[in-house]
Formats: C-alpha cells, structure tokens, sequence
C-alpha cells in the first residue's frame, strides 16, 4: 500500500489542474461591479495600488490631487498634492489656448502611477513635472521629492511607472530614457540608462525570483533586465516590430507578462531564457493599458479604448472580455471611458478599475459564490 499517500497527493494535483476554475466564470452582470464617484469633478482616477492600510489609493490624471478609497466602508477623500514648481503646459490646453478638455487648464501635470513602497509609504509619479510624490497613509501627509529642479524633458510621454525595490522605489522617465532608483534613507536619485537610445523605458517589475528589476522599453520594443546592484542592463528585443510593450506587472512561474499596446495585446517573457511570446487579442485596436493577476493566476487587462475588463487565461489560452455597465461620462472630450487602472485586490478578491472620463473607480466581484 506503499502507492497510496504519494499518488493520492498526485491525484489531487492532477485533479485540481482539471477542474474547470469558478473563477472563470466571468460574467457581465452588473450585479458584480460596484461604483465609487470620485469627490472633485473631474478628477480623472488613473493608477490604483493596495497602500499598506488595506485602502485602495489613486492617482488622478486630470488634476493634481490623491484619492483614497476604503473598500470596507465606500469612504472616499482626496488630497492635493503641494507641488511648488509652476504648472507644465499640458496636452489638455496646447491647442491656441483652446483646452481639448474645456475647463480643465493647467490644472494638472497629467500624472499616472501610484505604488507602494517597502518602507510602509505610498509613492506616485509626477507626470509631466516628472518629480517623485511621497503619501504618508497614516497622517495622508503628501511631499514632492525631487529630483529638483526637476527634468521635465524626462516624462513627456507622461506614462509611466514604478515599482518598489529593497531599499527605495523605481520609477521610469520615459522620454529620459532612465530608469531612476530613488533610496528611501538617503533620498539619492540614482540613474540606470538602457544601452538602446531613446529606449522609452516604461511599465517595470521586481521579478522574484532574481530579484532584478525588468522592465519595458515601449519605444525599444525590447524588455529589458536591471541588476541594479551592478547597473548591468540586458535587453531582449520583442520577435516582432513597434509592438510597443507597456505595462509589465504579472508574474507568473519563470515568465513575466506584459501588455503591448500598438500590438494589441499581451506578452511574456521567459526569464530564465529571455525568449518572448506574444498573444494577440481577438478584438482589434483597443490599445490595452495594464494588467494585472488574479490569486488563481487569470491575468486582467484594461484598455485605452474599450469600457470593458478583459481578461486571459493561460491554461486554456483564451481571452475573454467583461462589460463595464453604462454610466454618465462627465469629461466629453476624452474618448470612452478611458479605463487606464487594472489592480488586483486580494482582500476580498475584487478586480479594481479607474474610468478616467466617468471620475469613477470601481471593483468587480471575481467569485461571486
Ligand atoms: C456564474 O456567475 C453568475 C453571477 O454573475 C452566477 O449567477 C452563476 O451561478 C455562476 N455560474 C456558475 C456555473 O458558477
Ligand atoms: C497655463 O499656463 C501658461 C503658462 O503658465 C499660461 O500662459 C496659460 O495662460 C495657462 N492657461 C490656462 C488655461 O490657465
Ligand atoms: C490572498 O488571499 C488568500 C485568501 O485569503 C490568501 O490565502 C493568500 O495568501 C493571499 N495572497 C497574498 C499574496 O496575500
């Protein structure tokens, strides 16, 4: 009877590799989305991230403000954030003084990306200021960190990202072409330059297991690798051309996923080879945004120009898309919903999502059972 424990054990992997998923089961069903109105019109929320109070906090695009959001009670407060350098000319008042978004003005440095850090703070980006923002959750005390004077040539595309290291927070300058490692004890701004010029570094995660940093290159169509205790940049360049990978924030086993956003789709790469695969979505030219995993390992993307949540499934390798129910879209002059945030909130294993032109952030409900 030697066989039973070890295949027993077998079978129930086996078993629990065939079961179809519950998880899978996602339906439209406006039953499962829930809504947060943001408090100042138009505020456009942008990132979200889990802060270290088990609050969901975002960024907003269109003014230069933070929101906070507790799951458990709908409570929703926002922050401005006291930059002291005069406001950028931004996209959204380029034209004769005309604003693509009237009303809007100079009131925002279109800023994107929020993280939390290793040191128990929230971190967002500058936008077009391009000046790191630190959130303390407890007292919600926000400062502007620098690098001041701060490059603003480094973050025109005004996407970025960031992820948080050992000792300090990453953040990509886009048109730069650095990554900067920003060190929590010494508020050092330390430079890594990919070797490709004008690489675009972008989206950018701490893969686990080498704990390097790796990182997008949206114009390079490459991913690349940081050793940043070396500075060492390896690159690995997309199998196809201007496949513009972005957002790269899903681990998955020895891979990394990522969206390619002129692509149309998702890739990943295979960190122990660096060979890259990519996955086209079957609905064209949607240009997805971020994504991110849930704990069952199905990987959820956003897209600039679809009002859905869509999703892929690698053990069956099927995309699949979730309907945003209808609501009022209150900033007329940006496309769709403009849905950019896709974060994963374990707690109560929810799917988050940002509708910059509805200043909504909502969750939909994974396992509704
Ligand atoms: C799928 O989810 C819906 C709710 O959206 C639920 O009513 C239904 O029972 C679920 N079906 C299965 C097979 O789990
Ligand atoms: C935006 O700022 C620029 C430069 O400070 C200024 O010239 C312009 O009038 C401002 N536009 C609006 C709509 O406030
Ligand atoms: C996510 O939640 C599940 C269920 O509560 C828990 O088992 C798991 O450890 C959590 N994962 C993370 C990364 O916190």
């Amino acid at each position: 009877m030697g066989y039973s424990k070890l295949s027993l054990g077998l079978l129930g992997v086996l078993v629990s590799h065939l079961a179809p998923a519950a998880a899978q089961n996602f339906t439209s069903d406006p039953s499962r989305f829930k809504i947060f109105e943001l408090l100042e019109a138009e505020s456009g929320p942008c990132d979200l991230c889990t802060g270290p109070d088990d609050a969901i906090w975002a960024q907003n695009i269109l003014t230069d403000t933070i929101a906070r959001i507790d799951p458990q009670t709908g409570t929703v407060e926002e922050y401005p954030i006291p930059y002291d350098t005069p406001a950028p000319t931004s996209i959204l008042n380029l034209v004769d003084g005309d604003t693509l978004a009237p009303g809007l003005g100079n009131r925002s440095a279109l800023a994107c990306a929020i993280h939390t850090g290793s040191d128990g703070n929230i971190y967002a980006a500058g936008g077009l200021r391009n000046q790191l923002v630190k959130i303390v959750p407890s007292t919600r005390e926000i400062t502007v960190l620098g690098p001041n004077p701060p490059n603003e040539l480094g973050d025109l595309l005004f996407f970025n990202d960031m992820w948080t290291g050992p000792n300090g927070m990453f953040f990509s300058q886009t048109t730069a072409n650095k990554v900067t490692y920003y060190h929590y004890d010494t508020g050092v701004f330390q430079d890594f330059t990919p070797p490709t010029p004008a690489s675009g570094p972008l989206g950018m995660r701490i893969y686990s297991g080498d704990g390097n940093l790796w990182f997008t290159e949206f114009f390079g169509n490459k991913i690349a690798k940081l050793d940043f205790r070396s500075g060492e940049i390896t690159e690995y360049p997309l199998p196809l051309p201007e496949m513009g990978p972005s957002v790269l924030r899903v681990e998955e086993g020895e891979f990394l996923w990522f969206v390619i956003t002129l692509g149309n789709g998702l890739g990943r790469i295979n960190t122990n080879t660096g060979k890259i695969d990519l996955y086209f979505s079957p609905k064209p030219l949607e240009l997805p945004a971020e994504d991110d995993a849930d704990r069952d390992g199905n990987i959820f993307f956003s897209a600039f120009l679809s009002d859905t949540i869509n999703y892929y499934v690698p053990q069956s390798q099927e995309f699949g898309t979730i309907t945003i129910p209808d609501g009022v879209v209150v900033a007329q002059a940006l496309p769709p919903d403009v849905p950019i945030a896709m974060h994963y909130y374990n707690t109560t294993n929810t799917m988050w999502f940002a509708l910059v032109a509805r200043n909504q952030v909502g969750y939909y409900v994974l396992d509704p059972a």
